[in-house]
């Protein structure tokens, strides 16, 4: 509704009738009403939620757009056109590449003309978004732009995807160094999540996606903490896809655990967000590095910097520290990296603060499984930390070599 006041202390031309108002405020809300649900054998003939998803399943035929990741596309087409053809759905195939060098603006434009050439109905056929976080934020982008947003659904088919990019609402690309610069907040109608796609993911992407677990357990969930040091070792493509009982503890409560941090602050209006805890210094340095870090590689680098801040100023123990690095480490994780200097960390640090508007706002453990936030980090602690976490990995760092005499 909007409200319409008329002001006094202007003169108006005789002439003109008298408007009914001279200052309207338009206020609206737009509720946000997605799901996600872990449903296993998603590609099943006899396994209705995909059908449904895409509007289809009820006796009459169906369109889509299947916005496919090019990898997933290779593995698992034949699957997914046995599923359409047996639920009547006529997809509409587009190809889009993964990977992190390939998250421009021109793939997100390339979905838009495949919804032109299909002539996608508004609301009626669904936008269905399949791969990796790099394919989901293209899609969803897209999804955002074209006719100023239009129904997608997510099926994450990665680790980052399952746990992280696949749940929340944010959309986006590259553009320069800088990650994800352009994008939108865009939810997606629901989100599907099979662990079977994982049984083919590349090993270093289980390693991506555990990075991101990790910092959920560091920022609010010890008992989470607890249980991946016990699986260090055990968790691969295949144990992930079979998804036992402690891995399914660790999906569910690493799904749980964003869900219940994002949820009441979708458009990110408060600044201090434990979620982007790893997440200060690696996106102006992840896509500097050559040969290139993955996203969770790059988060594990910032978080280790953060645990070292966090120990040098008396939050963490030094017990506590030894256990984040060695867990880091053990799931071949990297703790430094040679882009990672003091020089272009405090440049990061200050792109970090436009970011959050005007303050350093960066999260740091308080004990593992709480946070606090910090607006006084210097460059001379960062210098500090990158020492600190480079005499850890030589084994002759002060404390060390104290504890062993
Ligand atoms: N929107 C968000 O909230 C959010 C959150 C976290 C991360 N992200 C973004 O996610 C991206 C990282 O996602 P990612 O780690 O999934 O990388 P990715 O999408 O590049 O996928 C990694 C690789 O795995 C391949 N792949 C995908 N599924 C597969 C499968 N089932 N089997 C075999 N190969 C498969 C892809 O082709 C790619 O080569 C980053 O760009 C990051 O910014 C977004
Ligand atoms: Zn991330």
């Amino acid at each position: 509704m909007t409200t319409a006041t008329v002001s006094t202390d202007m003169k108006l031309p005789v002439d003109l009738p008298k408007p009914p108002g001279l200052h309207w405020n338009v206020r609206a809300h737009q509720p946000v009403d997605y799901s996600v649900r872990m449903v296993r054998g998603l590609l099943d003939l006899d396994n209705p939620a995909l059908a449904h998803a895409c509007g289809g399943g009820l006796g009459t035929p169906q369109r889509c757009l299947l916005a496919i990741d090019a990898v997933v596309d290779t593995l698992y087409r034949d699957r997914f056109t046995e599923y359409f053809a047996h639920w009547q759905i006529e997809p509409y195939w587009q190809v889009v590449q993964g990977d992190e060098d390939a998250k421009y603006l021109d793939q997100a434009v390339r979905v838009t003309e495949a919804m032109s050439s299909m002539g996608i109905l508004r609301r009626a056929e669904k936008v269905i978004a399949i791969g990796g976080g790099v394919v989901l934020d293209i899609v969803g982008f897209a999804a955002s732009m074209y006719r100023r947003g239009i129904p997608y659904v997510r099926i994450p088919t990665t680790l980052v995807g399952q746990i992280d990019a696949g749940i929340g609402v944010k959309t986006g690309i590259n553009y320069g160094h800088h990650k994800n610069r352009l994008g939108a907040y865009f939810a997606p109608e629901l989100a599907l999540i099979d662990p079977n796609f994982l049984r083919t993911i590349e090993p270093r992407h289980v390693a991506n996606g555990l990075a991101e677990i990790i910092k959920m357990a560091l920022v609010k969930d010890a008992a989470l903490f607890d249980l991946l040091e016990t699986a260090v070792g055990t968790i691969t493509p295949e144990s992930l896809a079979v998804c036992g009982s402690a891995v399914s503890e660790v999906l569910s409560r690493a799904i749980s655990g964003m869900l219940d941090e994002l949820e009441p602050n979708l458009w990110e209006q408060v600044l201090e967000r434990s979620v982007d805890y790893g997440h200060t210094f690696s996106p102006s340095l992840e896509l500097r590095a050559d040969p290139p870090l993955l996203h969770g590689e790059a988060v594990a680098v910032d978080m280790a910097i953060c645990v070292a801040v966090a120990h040098l100023r008396g939050h963490l123990s030094r017990s506590d520290a030894d256990r984040v690095l060695k867990l880091l480490q053990g799931f071949e994780l990297p703790v430094s990296h040679p882009v990672f200097t003091r020089e272009l960390l405090e440049e990061a640090l200050a792109d970090a603060v436009k970011h959050r508007d005007g303050l350093q706002r960066v999260p740091l453990t308080e004990g593992i499984g709480s946070v606090v936030f910090a607006n006084d980090l210097t460059g001379e602690e960062l210098g500090g930390a990158l020492e600190f976490i480079e005499s850890w990995k030589a084994g002759t760092d002060a404390d060390l070599v104290g504890a062993s005499a």
